[in-house]
Formats: structure tokens, sequence, C-alpha cells
């Protein structure tokens, strides 16, 4: 069995938009490596869920580690106390986030998305900065395109460009909230292809998806959540396979 403790740990997370609750005692953890998909109904708190270990949003109950890290609190006495600015930008640093949307600078090309956050964030020289964006486009298969405006990408070419921006924070764990669904069919293949080689590195990632089959081969473990709270987690093959609880079924079938 292994020791190491988990990356992720989130404790009872409780979250409301004012009066509405829409994360009711959510419990998970992930471990280092491990690639988790979150499936679930629309409004059912998936995004949120990300949103919170991401510190986009606040949660107001419960605990949520990343590593050694609280998120967004210092707890005093049992009470949690919010972190300032500088803290909840340097828990951030090593967590990538990957949207629907792309959410690229538009009036940067390229490699300028890329290299700005470690040079301004992390401190890089320029030089490092550009080797290693290279380097990382080159893995996402987009090298040539370095020197492009986002605008004269293809969608599945600016996620691609997003996940290669994501990755040189170097980060340790890796957020994907429905990262194709966005993307016609042609470009959906080739972003899934680029997460399922990332899986392959050892990288710890927790996906937001549609795409069941792809979330049954990427994933390690699959959680399916409904009205903000997890209802079922398992392996794919218990999850896809006999057995199946009926909440499953009926949310699988509405998808199919
Ligand atoms: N900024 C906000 N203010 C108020 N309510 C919000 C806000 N963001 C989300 N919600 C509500 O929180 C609930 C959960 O939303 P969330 O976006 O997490 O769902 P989701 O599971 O990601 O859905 P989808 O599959 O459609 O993306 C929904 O009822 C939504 O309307
Ligand atoms: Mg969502």
């Amino acid at each position: 069995m292994s020791t190491s403790k988990p990356l992720v740990r989130a404790e009872k997370v409780d979250k409301w938009f004012g009066r509405h609750q829409v994360l009711k005692g959510v419990s998970l953890t992930v471990e280092k490596g491990e690639v988790v998909s979150i499936i679930g109904p629309s409004g059912s708190g998936k995004s949120t869920f990300l949103r919170c270990v991401n510190q986009l949003e606040t949660y107001q109950e419960g605990r949520l580690y990343v590593g050694d890290q609280l998120i967004g609190y210092e707890e005093q006495n049992g009470r949690l106390v919010a972190l300032n600015n500088r803290q909840i930008v340097a828990q951030r640093r090593h967590i990538g986030m990957v949207f629907q949307q792309f959410n690229l600078f538009w009036h940067m090309t390229v490699l300028e998305n890329i290299v700005e956050a470690p040079i301004m964030v992390l401190g890089q020289s320029r030089e490092q900065a550009t080797a290693k964006a290279m380097e990382l486009l080159a893995r996402v298969g987009l090298a040539e395109k370095a020197h492009a405006y986002p605008m004269k990408l293809s969608g599945g070419q600016q996620q691609r460009a997003a996940i290669a921006r994501a990755l040189a924070m170097n980060p340790e764990l890796m957020l994907f909230d429905e990262p194709t669904s966005a993307l016609d069919p042609e470009t959906t293949g080739e972003v899934l292809a680029v997460i399922g080689e990332l899986a392959k590195t050892g990288m710890t990632m927790i996906i937001v998806t549609h795409e069941m089959g792809f979330a049954r081969q990427v994933s390690d473990r699959i959680v399916l959540m409904e009205d903000g709270m997890i209802q079922h987690e398992g392996p794919p093959e218990a999850f896809f396979g006999e057995g199946q609880s009926p909440r499953l079924k009926a949310f699988l079938s509405t998808i199919h």
C-alpha cells in the first residue's frame, strides 16, 4: 500500500452561491499521478468544484487540501480565516487549469501566451521560458504555430496551446473543465490525444468531461456528481461494467 499522502483531499466541502447550496459535503481524494474524471448532469457542481480547487471560487465549509496547503484559508482554533491575495497567488501557482473556452490572450502570439506567466510569476528569463515553451509546443504538435495569433488557429489548436500554457508553469496538478466541448468532432480527437499522453507521464489530473469513451480509457477513477454531491465513484471497469447503480444507469442513458 502506498504511504504517500494524496495530492488533493477534499473533506466535506460546502459551497453556496447566496442561498443556493451548490456543493454539499463533497469529499474526494486524488493520489499523486492519478487521473480522476468527474461526470454528471448540467448544474451538478462539477465546474464549481474545480474552480474551488483553483480558487476561482471560494468554499465556505469543509477543508480542501492540495499537497500540504489548505486551499484559500488558514485554520485558527478550528476556524477558517481567509488567506490574502499574495498567499492565494502562491497556492495557485502550481495548479494548471484548462477551460472549455481556451481563454488565450488574443493580442499575443501563441509563444507570448505561453511565456507570460513563467516570466512574470516564476521569474524565469525570457530565454529559459522560450526554450521550455518551444519544447511544450512540440509536445502538443504546435511547434510551427509559435508565432501565430490565436485567432488564426483552429479550436483544437487553440486548446492545445492553452494546455501548453498551463504546463509551462510546471503544475503539480492539472484541472480540465470540459476541454473539448467547444470543439468539433475532428479536433476533439487531437486534444484528447494530448491529454491522454499527459496522463501517461504521471501528471495528476482532474477532468470534467462528457466524453465517456475518453473518461473510460484515460481515468483511474470516475466520479459521478449530482446535485452538488458525489453519488458514485469507482474505477472505470466498475463504473461502466455490470452492476451499475440505477442512478448511474439513468445518467449514462441521457448522454448516449
Ligand atoms: N457565479 C455563480 N453565481 C450563482 N450561481 C452559480 C454561479 N456559478 C454557478 N452557479 C450555479 O451553481 C450550480 C452548479 O454550477 P456548475 O457550473 O458548477 O455546474 P456544472 O456541473 O459544471 O454544469 P455544466 O455541466 O452545465 O457545466 C448551478 O446551479 C449554477 O447555476
Ligand atoms: Mg461546468
